[in-house]
């Protein structure tokens, strides 16, 4: 799957039942995450991490949604230790985790890491992350290996990327936070620019090429 494509409207047995991916995420952006195992030491991180955040989550009009081969049983007993570890009180739990027992979705979605294998020699899934808007459409994707937690703050920071990008005719730069100035597209040409963004400015540089253009939005 590329960037851009449509997100594929799978049917996924859930913590919450049964799932159809598309009516799921409703007028929602997603963040779809798998992660190797239940009852695992980084896996619990990274899920009680996404408890913490959920609140930012639903600010931003995004459902979180996790995915493992384990079974809803087994989710649903990795659920009472995931909420004492987040130190979440609150009823039930925020978002859904998939169970991907037969490795179809993780075989459709490449997830699969070689390197981790369950009892029986098959493999795990290992951590990717795809954000889909609410066109549905794949944003992002990263694969990380199952020995390196992820940063779910950097996910958020792509989160307030992509919806400021979307937005206006600009890029963000390295290490951009939001607040801080960011890049206009090269696409756009000068004429356009000065009317679109009437405060910008340009750094000079040895070249003489006027590409780095500011600006705040
Ligand atoms: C973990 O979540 O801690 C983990 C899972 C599989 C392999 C390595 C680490």
């Amino acid at each position: 799957m590329n960037l851009g494509d449509e997100f594929p409207n799978f049917t996924a047995n859930t913590t919450i039942g049964e799932i159809k991916f598309h009516d799921w995420l409703g007028d929602s952006w997603g963040v779809f995450f798998s992660h190797p195992a239940d009852f695992t030491p980084v896996c619990t991180t990274e899920l009680a991490r996404v408890v913490k955040l959920y609140p930012e989550f639903v600010k931003r009009n995004v459902k979180p949604i996790a995915l493992s081969c384990d079974t809803v049983d087994s989710h649903n007993k990795w659920i009472e230790d995931l909420k004492v570890f987040a130190e979440y009180s609150g009823d039930g739990f925020p978002y859904p985790i998939i169970s991907d027992e037969g490795r179809d979705l993780a075989c459709q979605l490449n997830m699969l890491d070689p390197d981790e294998k369950d009892k029986d020699g098959i493999p795990l899934t290992a951590r990717a992350v795809f954000i889909i808007d609410s066109k549905k459409k794949m944003r992002l994707s990263l694969l990380y290996p199952a020995t390196v937690g992820r940063n779910f703050d950097e996910i958020l920071r792509v989160l307030d990327a992509l919806m400021l990008t979307d937005k206006h005719k600009v890029a963000t730069p390295v290490d951009w936070k939001p607040g801080q100035a960011v890049m206009i597209q090269p696409t756009v040409s000068d004429d356009e620019a000065k009317k679109l963004f009437p405060i910008m400015t340009v750094v000079a540089l040895p070249s003489g090429n006027k590409y780095i253009r500011q600006t705040n939005v």
